[in-house]
């Protein structure tokens, strides 16, 4: 494995970025030589962000190829031997697995062999439910070799949502398991999908994995069991599966995300591009050399977990860990301790899982080995200093650079990151875009300021391979979530700032976003579930400084009738179950508190911001209220706040 676009110190970085802005079309072109194709593109790259019909973002059209045969056949004749997968379950005293290149391309054919025999075609839709085990990524791996398009869902959504996805996507196909292990606990995930079935009745096949033996229910000829068609098609001799080939920009994955209105949408990606720019942000900013053991926390249902559990290593030939538990079971050093077991060498986590191991003490960490470790990453949210601080010296003893790496689901890949061993590190800050990047700060009027320090919202100028290219079934809605806000560029929705250096610090959502230990969720679509509550009026959900979780979730509600303050924590326990039910747990507030009104302007919209003061517990610094149709109500909600 040795790519020519692995940059090696400041001066690569520096002219690799200058290539890329001059011009981004051979820039990228070059790159993707380097991997395998069918056929060559026609045009590098089309674009347009605006007008009828945009965006249009087309990169290497005509190309064909199979991102499979680039993530598996390729490494066969060079590294099939090579651990591709190593898989640690949630249970320690449970052997962990190793899936060397050869026989997870194996695996992969076999299984896309059984979506075959069970009717999936190239272009349908395939709902993969499943936890972190490495049928995970078999399942994903297998869809995208006859060229079916996942949409994997978090194991933490409810049947509601599961729902939702599989009818938005029209999906005719569901891939899941009995159950997973999570801790101490079983997740009847089988059970879970029925429920959300009874909703769905495109759905024609169900395929299931035994993974913890919880009792399913199997419905005859909708479910059949994983392990079966396995042998079905293992009796049929030892069948290859031919690579389908793919245009460069036929749909690899949907993945759902909530913005800042409506249901959560479904964000297109599409082959090579994505391909493309998660090999590229690999093998850059994690500095990623051969051997190399990969670990990265994410769960398989987020955009990290796609981009860097799956594909953008194997892109590479990488060593890719994968974990199924949680960090704090059965300790809370189990990080640490797979660390030392697998010698991990690359280690990316989230902000939110730095902060609370770091709050169990240091105990935890001194008596293991870390020495294998030589890059830390963190994602999802922004990280302040004194996490950044003690991930700095009590994980990486002060040796191992940090990447900050800030980009979106949106994004397909890393977008603003330090790069390990290349560019310096700065507490807090991204720092420098990845080439192929055009950062952009807006000032209010939507003018872009040129100065070096700038503070405001950040947009991308240009197209880069791994960018969206449409919200599923709603292009309009792609349009106007994301190029309508600053015409020609894509909104971020994240504020920053720039320091005199050119580093960029990310400073959070500036849009009715909040990012809960890293999870992203839609306070609109928080406030539309509570309001379905028997007994709501009206509700209003913003968000406040969680010291562990980075933001946490504050909930305001009038209801019809008066709360009794001795019914009030039975009432906020239902409305927790109303949202457990219809988003998943994921979504119940930390706090709650039933108002009697909510502050409005005389055109009856909720002034948010001084409901987010409230929250944040900044009481005298709500700000003018006499906008207000009602200014006092904002006295008596102070007087309510829950600490
Ligand atoms: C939002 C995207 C893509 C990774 C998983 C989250 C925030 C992400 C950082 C960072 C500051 C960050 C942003 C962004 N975010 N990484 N390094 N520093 N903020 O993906 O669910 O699409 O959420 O997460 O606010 O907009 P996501």
């Amino acid at each position: 494995m040795n790519y020519t676009f692995q940059l090696k110190n400041i001066e690569e970085y520096k002219e690799a970025y200058q290539k890329s802005v001059t011009d981004p079309e051979v820039f990228w072109e070059t790159i993707a030589r380097e991997f395998r194709w069918m056929k060559p593109w026609d045009k590098g790259l089309n674009w347009r962000f605006e007008g009828e019909g945009a965006p249009v973002i087309e990169w290497f059209k005509g190309g064909k190829l199979n991102i499979t045969e680039n993530c598996l056949d390729r490494h066969l004749q060079t590294i099939p031997d090579q651990p591709a997968l190593i898989w640690e379950p949630n249970n320690p005293d449970e052997h962990y697995r190793i899936l060397t290149y050869r026989q997870l391309h194996q695996k992969v054919i076999a299984f896309a062999n059984v979506l075959k025999n069970n009717g999936v075609k190239k272009g349908e839709r395939v709902c993969i439910y499943m936890g972190m085990i490495p049928e995970s990524p078999i399942a994903m791996l297998a869809c995208a070799r006859i060229g079916a398009i996942h949409s994997v869902i978090f194991g933490g959504f409810s049947a509601q949502s599961i729902a939702d996805r599989i009818k938005d996507g029209n999906a005719k196909f569901v891939i899941t398991c009995d159950g997973s292990f999570r801790a101490k606990k079983t997740i009847p995930l089988k059970s879970i999908v029925d429920d959300a079935l009874v909703q769905c009745p495109s759905v024609e096949r169900v395929i299931v994995l035994t993974r913890t033996r919880t009792p399913v229910s199997m419905i005859k000829g909708r479910d059949v069991w994983w392990e079966d068609e396995l042998k079905k098609v293992e009796t049929m001799g030892n069948p290859d599966c031919p690579a389908e080939e793919m245009d460069a920009e036929d749909p690899l994955f949907i993945l759902y995300t909530s913005g800042s209105t409506g249901n959560p949408k479904g964000v297109v990606h599409t082959t090579a591009g994505y391909m493309i720019y998660t090999a590229y942000t690999f093998l850059n900013v994690f500095n990623y050399q051969p051997e190399e053991v990969f670990f990265c926390t994410a769960d398989i249902g987020w955009i990290t977990g796609h981009s860097y559990i799956v594909y953008g290593p194997l892109a590479v030939g990488a060593t890719t860990l994968m974990f199924e538990g949680v960090p704090t079971y059965p300790d809370a050093g189990r990080f640490w301790e797979i660390i030392e077991k697998h010698k991990v060498n690359i280690f990316y986590t989230s902000p939110t899982a730095i902060r609370s191991l770091m709050a169990q003490g240091e105990s935890f960490v001194e008596n293991k080995d870390l020495s294998s470790l030589r890059v830390l990453g963190s994602v999802g949210e922004p990280i302040n200093e004194e996490a950044w601080h003690l991930y700095y010296k009590n994980i990486g003893k002060s040796r191992c650079p940090i990447v900050d790496t800030w980009w979106q689901t949106e994004n397909g890949g890393i977008m603003i990151s330090t790069i390990a061993t290349v560019t310096e590190h700065k507490p807090a800050f991204a720092t420098l875009p990845l080439p192929g990047i055009q950062p952009a700060i807006m000032d209010p009027e939507g003018r872009e300021i040129t100065t070096p320090e700038a503070k405001g919202n950040l947009c991308i100028k240009f197209p880069w391979p791994g960018m969206l290219r449409t919200t599923w079934g709603d292009h309009q809605r792609c349009y106007d979530t994301y190029f309508s806000a600053y015409p020609g560029t894509y909104f971020t929705g994240d504020g920053c700032l720039r320091d005199a250096n050119g580093y960029y610090r990310i400073t959070g959502r500036v849009d009715d976003v909040l990012n809960v230990s890293g999870h992203r969720l839609g306070t609109a679509e928080i406030e539309n579930v509570i309001n379905k509550h028997t007994n709501v009026v009206e509700s209003a959900v913003v968000g406040f400084p969680h010291p562990i979780k980075g933001q946490g979730i504050y909930a305001y509600i009038i209801t019809e009738k008066e709360i009794l303050q001795e019914d009030a924590s039975l009432a906020i326990a239902d409305i927790h179950e109303t949202i457990s039910r219809i988003i998943g747990p994921i979504a119940k507030p930390d706090k709650i508190q039933f108002v009697k009104d909510l502050p409005k302007t005389r055109s009856g919209k909720i002034m948010r911001r001084i409901l987010r003061k409230i929250a944040e517990g900044e009481m005298n610094n709500i700000g003018d209220t006499s906008t207000l149709l009602n200014p006092e109500i904002v006295e008596n909600i102070k007087k309510g706040k829950m600490n």
